[in-house]
C-alpha cells in the first residue's frame, strides 16, 4: 500500500467525470467507475492507494452515497478495487497485472532499426576537437596518481560557474563530478536513502531512476502528472501526507512528458519538503535545452535555505551520452560524504574524459545553441508527421527537452511497440515510465533522430497501428523492449 487519497483530492482528479463528451449517456455510477479506471490506467491514480470512504467521496462530489457504493461495487467486480470490511478499499489492476518498468536496456547494433527507444542525440562535431585538446592537456595530470573522487578542479569550477550563470551561486567544493547523471543519482541514493526508505516520484518518470530506486529497495509513492503538468495541491498534499525520506523530481522538460515546473511551485515544493523533512533530488538533465526561446524559471536550488535540495545533472543530453560525465551539486559537507561513499564504488571518474568535458563547456554557448536549433527542427518534423499520419493521437508541444509524450487512441502502447519492432522501429512503450503496468495509452517519442528518420518511423508506426486494429493483437503482454 502506498497511501491514501482523500475525497477532495479524488474529486479533483476525477474532473468532469459525469459529462463524458461523445459517449452514450451511461448511469452516473458507471461513469464514475469508468473515470476511476481511466485514472488508474494512466497512472494518475497509483495502485495500492486507499480510496476515500463512500460517504466522504459522495460529499466531495455532491452526489448520493448509493452512486458511490454502486461505482465501488463495479470497480470490485472489474478487479480494480480490493476491499476489506472495516479497513477500506485499495486500488489494483485486474489479475494483479504488472509490467516491469525497470531492467536492462539492450544497446542497439542493428543499424537498419530506427531507434526511438533512446532519447539522446549523436555527438556534436565539436567533440573531436575537444578530445584532441584534452589529450594536449593531459600531461598536466600525469605526474599525480589520477584519483580525484570529487572530480578535477577545472571541471568542478566550470560546472559551478554554470550554476552561477543560472542565478545559483555555487563554489567548486559544492560540486562532485560523476560518471553520468545516473551515477550521480545512484551515489546520492546510497548517501541519502537507507534500504527500504520511502521516495516520492512523478508518474510517469524516467525508468532508469526507478531502476536505481529498486536497487535501494525504496518504497515508492507517486505523484501522477496531469496533461498540463504537476498538480500543486496534490503534490504538496502527497509530500505532507506521506512524508517521504526523499523526492525525485525532473522539473525541466520532464522525461517523458516534457513539462516545465513553474517558479511558484518550485518555491512551494522546497518549503513543503523542508517542513516535512524530505530531501529533494532534482534531476536537471534537460535544463540546457529550452526550445522556442522558452524562459527558464530559477533553479530549484535557489529556494533552498536548509540544504534540502541536491541537484544532479550532466552532459549526456546537450553534448553526448558516450562521454559519461555528470555531477552532483550539494553542500560542501554533503559532497565530502558523497566522495567517501564513492570510494567504495568506483573511486573517481576518468581524468581524460573530464578534460574533454572542460573543453566542451568552454564552448557551451555555441554548442548548445546549435543543439536547440537541431532539436526544434526535429521536434517539428515529428509533430508534423504525427499530425498527418496519426491525427487521433494527442500531443502537447514540448517547449524543451528531447521527448514528447503522446496520448494514443487506445491502450495499445506495448502491443504497438512489439509490432513496430517487426517493421524496424524500436519504441519505449508507456508502461516503461510507470510503476504498475499502467500508461498503456501513452508512448514516449524522442526527437533525437534526424528529421527524415523520424518521419519514416512515424509512417511505419502508423502502418502497424492500423494493422493492430485489423488483426486484434493481444494487449497487455509483457513487452520485450526495455528502455
Ligand atoms: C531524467 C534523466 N536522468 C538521468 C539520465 C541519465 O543520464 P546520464 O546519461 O547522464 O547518466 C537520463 C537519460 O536519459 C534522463 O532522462
Amino acid at each position: 500500500m502506498t497511501g491514501q487519497v482523500r475525497g477532495v483530492q479524488l474529486a479533483r482528479l476525477l474532473g468532469h467525470w459525469h459529462a463524458l463528451p461523445g459517449r452514450r449517456r451511461s448511469p452516473d455510477y458507471a461513469a464514475l467507475a469508468g473515470t476511476v479506471r481511466g485514472l488508474l490506467a494512466d497512472g494518475r491514480l497509483p495502485l495500492g492507494v486507499r480510496l476515500p470512504a463512500e460517504r466522504e467521496l459522495a460529499e466531495a462530489l455532491r452526489i448520493s452515497r448509493t452512486t458511490v457504493t454502486a461505482a465501488y461495487r463495479q470497480l470490485r467486480e472489474t478487479g480494480h478495487l480490493a476491499s476489506r470490511r472495516g479497513a477500506g478499499s485499495w486500488t489494483m489492476l485486474p489479475g494483479n497485472h504488472r509490467v516491469a518498468s525497470t531492467g536492462l536496456w539492450t544497446p542497439l547494433d542493428d543499424r537498419e532499426m530506427l531507434d526511438l527507444g533512446v532519447a539522446a542525440l549523436a555527438a556534436p562535431p565539436q567533440l573531436l576537437t575537444a578530445a584532441r585538446a584534452a589529450v594536449e592537456d593531459l600531461p598536466r595530470y600525469l605526474g599525480g596518481a589520477g584519483y580525484h573522487p570529487t572530480g578535477i578542479i577545472e571541471l568542478r569550477e566550470a560546472v559551478a560557474d554554470a550554476y552561477g550563470a543560472r542565478g545559483l551561486p555555487t563554489s567548486a567544493d559544492q560540486i562532485m563530478v560523476t560518471s553520468g547523471t545516473q551515477h550521480a543519482l545512484d551515489l546520492v541514493l546510497r548517501l541519502a536513502l537507507a534500504p527500504g526508505g520511502s521516495v516520492l516520484v512523478e508518474s510517469p518518470t524516467y525508468p532508469n531512476a526507478l531502476a536505481a530506486l529498486a536497487g535501494r529497495r525504496a518504497r515508492i509513492t507517486t505523484h501522477g502528472l496531469a496533461a498540463d503538468g504537476w498538480e500543486p495541491d496534490l503534490l504538496l498534499g502527497s509530500l505532507r501526507q506521506t512524508r517521504p525520506k526523499l523526492a525525485y523530481l525532473i522539473p525541466e522538460f520532464q522525461n517523458p512528458t516534457g513539462h516545465l515546473m513553474p517558479a511558484a511551485l518550485r518555491e512551494r515544493v522546497v518549503a513543503a519538503a523542508h517542513a516535512v523533512g524530505t530531501d529533494l533530488v532534482i534531476d536537471e538533465s534537460f535544463v540546457d535545452l529550452p526550445l522556442d526561446g522558452t524562459e527558464l524559471p530559477p533553479p530549484v536550488g535557489v529556494y533552498d535555505r536548509h540544504s534540502r535540495v541536491i541537484s544532479i545533472g550532466g552532459m549526456s543530453k546537450p553534448y553526448w551520452g558516450g562521454l559519461r560525465i555528470g555531477w552532483v551539486r550539494a553542500s560542501a559537507p554533503q559532497v565530502q560524504r558523497l566522495a567517501a561513499v564513492r570510494v567504495g564504488v568506483d573511486m573517481a571518474s576518468p581524468v581524460l574524459d573530464q578534460l574533454v568535458a572542460v573543453h566542451l563547456l568552454a564552448d557551451a554557448d555555441a554548442i548548445v545553441a546549435e543543439r536547440r536549433v537541431q532539436l526544434a527542427v526535429q521536434r517539428d518534423a515529428l509533430l508534423g508527421a504525427l499530425a498527418q499520419r496519426l491525427p487521433d493521437w494527442r500531443v502537447t508541444v514540448p517547449r524543451g527537452g528531447v521527448t514528447l509524450w503522446a496520448e494514443l487512441d487506445g491502450p495499445v502502447s506495448s502491443a504497438l511497440a512489439r509490432a513496430a519492432e517487426e517493421v524496424g522501429v524500436r519504441l519505449a512503450p508507456g508502461p516503461r515510465f510507470g510503476l504498475d503496468g499502467t500508461m498503456e495509452r501513452f508512448l514516449r517519442l524522442p526527437f533525437t533522430l534526424p528529421a527524415a528518420d523520424l518521419v519514416e518511423a512515424v509512417g511505419r508506426i502508423a502502418a502497424v497501428r492500423y494493422d493492430l486494429d485489423r488483426t486484434g493483437r493481444q494487449r497487455w503482454r509483457e513487452p520485450a523492449v526495455i528502455a
